[in-house]
């Protein structure tokens, strides 16, 4: 299974994929998660990232396709994978078309995570982030006063806010959502994958939903070619010919009538008009007036 999720920043991919993973057994591919490790690790990619995501901008399209290209050609994601956060525009939409239409292993699905604004700001403010696992966290599942503490093992430290997560940056990386993100919208739902899921519910919800779109049929509406509009056909202007043999005994029989005709005018000049009663006395009428 090859699935996308795509979403607002603060949406809740990241926590919806780990479910996801753990469901599936498939891999989590997040962009986000790459490139913070590369940022850690200071690999020349991880330079290259830092300036853009401290501003809350997309990392450049060829390092950011450099490394899914990597980490999808790795053993664990020939099964399939969640990609979590890829793609986030459209060249890279079109890339990733490419590289799966070479291997003929297209998208099953797309699931789109719609959460309202407000919603949103009040996650990405409250989300804490254990450095060691990548765990995810809110402020606002504790209870008020308790430690916050990450649950996946006794050694790991407290989670910590995202450097990217203060209120300018979120505000940037929210308008490059609806600049460059949200037009995959339709160009996934135009290709018949998008399963869009009311991801403002409890995490349980949420994940139930998702697995719910992802039992669904998927019907990719495949562009089918239009039946060319038949033309109307066009009125004849001319009217339609005879066949030749049809037009030879016709023109035979105009000539033989227009030779009766010549002949009965050529009579009616040779031979003198007769005299009748009814003639001479209109002949007489006419000398008396
Ligand atoms: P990335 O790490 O992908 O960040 P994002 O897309 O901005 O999304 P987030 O991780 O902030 O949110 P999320 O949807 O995963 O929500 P989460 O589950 O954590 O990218 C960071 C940066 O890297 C980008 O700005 C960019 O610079 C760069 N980048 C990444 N990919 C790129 C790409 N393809 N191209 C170019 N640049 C790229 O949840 C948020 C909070 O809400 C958590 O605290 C969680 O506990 C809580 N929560 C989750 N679900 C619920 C729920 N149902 N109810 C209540 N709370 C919930
Ligand atoms: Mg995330």
């Amino acid at each position: 299974m090859r699935i996308v999720l795509l979403g607002a920043p603060g949406s809740g991919k990241g926590t919806q994929a780990q479910r996801l993973v753990q469901r599936f057994g498939l891999p989590q591919v997040s962009t986000g998660d790459l490139l913070r490790s590369a940022v850690a690790r200071g690999t020349a990619y991880g330079l290259q990232a830092k300036a853009a995501m401290d501003a809350g901008q997309l990392v450049a399209d060829d390092i950011v396709l450099g490394i899914i290209r990597e980490r999808l050609a790795e053993p664990d994601a020939a099964r399939g994978y969640v990609l979590d956060g890829f793609p986030r525009n459209q060249a890279q939409a079109r890339a990733l078309a490419a590289m799966l239409k070479a291997i003929d292993r297209p998208l099953d699905a797309v699931l789109l995570f719609n959460v309202p604004y407000g919603e949103i700001v009040k996650r990405i403010a409250g989300r804490r982030t254990c450095s060691k696992c990548g765990a995810v966290y809110n402020i606002h599942d504790v209870p008020p006063g308790a430690p916050l503490r990450c649950t996946q093992g006794a050694d790991h430290p407290a989670p910590v806010q995202r450097p990217d997560d203060n209120e300018a940056t979120v505000s940037r990386r929210l308008e490059v959502y609806e600049k460059q993100t949200r037009p995959l919208i339709d160009h996934y739902a135009r290709q018949g994958l998008l399963r869009a899921i009311d991801a403002n519910a409890p995490p349980d919800v949420v994940t139930s939903r998702l697995i719910g779109a992802l039992l669904q049929p998927v019907k990719p509406k495949r562009a089918t070619k239009k039946k060319a509009a038949r033309k109307p056909v066009a009125k004849r202007k001319t009217p339609k010919r005879k066949p030749a043999a049809k037009r030879k005994v016709t023109a035979k029989r105009k000539t033989v009538a227009k030779r009766k005709v010549v002949k009965r005018v050529k009579r009616a000049k040779a031979t003198p008009r007769r005299v009748t009663a009814k003639r001479r006395a209109a002949g007489k009428r006419r000398a008396r007036r």
